[in-house]
């Protein structure tokens, strides 16, 4: 199964800002770590500086045009055509997980049936966003609410299907 798994403001879509995350929600973080175990994450250059670390229990695929790595516990990947090839072969879950390029990317591929998203109750500054995707396409079939919890705001998960 194919997932784009991320977090993003419910009031204007923001999902980082110079690099980082525009905030820190300890338990929206725990909640990615649970359902990302024993996964792939596949990110775009910048999210991997961000991380700057390869993640446990997981292993990282991280596109990027540059000549980097090599770096246990991650796989550099130079264009998207690589990378697909290699998900062929792949049997555990994957999942994309940002930057705003790759998920642009993400969404155009038919085999990502999947978007678990954290919308986030807090107007964030952000330069970078999550793209506008069309209701028409993707279906919520549940969510769940996680009550703010001072000084963390409070967000909602909800998940989507891909409609046939
Ligand atoms: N809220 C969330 O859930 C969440 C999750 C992840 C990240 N973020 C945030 O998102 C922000 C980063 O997003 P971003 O859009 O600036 O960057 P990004 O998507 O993380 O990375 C962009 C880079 O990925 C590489 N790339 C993208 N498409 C490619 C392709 N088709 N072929 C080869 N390489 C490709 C390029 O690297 P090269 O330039 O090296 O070629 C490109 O510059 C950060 O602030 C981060 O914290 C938020």
């Amino acid at each position: 199964m194919w997932t784009i798994v991320a977090a993003l403001s419910a009031y204007n879509r923001g999902i980082g800002l110079k690099g980082r995350l525009p905030w820190r929600i300890p338990m929206e973080l725990r909640l990615f770590r649970q359902e990302t175990w024993g996964g792939v994450l596949i990110v775009g250059r910048r999210t991997w500086e961000s991380l700057a670390r390869p993640l446990p229990g997981r292993e990282l695929w991280v596109l990027s045009r540059q000549r980097l790595g090599p770096q246990a516990g991650v796989r550099f990947f130079p264009g998207e055509q690589a990378l697909l090839q290699a998900l062929e072969k792949e049997t555990r879950p994957v999942f994309f997980a940002g930057g705003e390029q790759l998920y642009r990317w993400a969404l155009s591929l038919p085999q990502v049936q999947e978007l678990r998203l954290s919308w986030v109750y807090t107007p964030a500054e952000a330069d970078t966003f999550f793209p506008a995707f069309s209701e028409a396409e993707w279906q919520v079939y549940a969510t769940e609410f996680f009550d703010a919890c001072s000084p963390y705001p409070s967000f909602v998960r909800a998940f989507y299907k891909r409609i046939p």
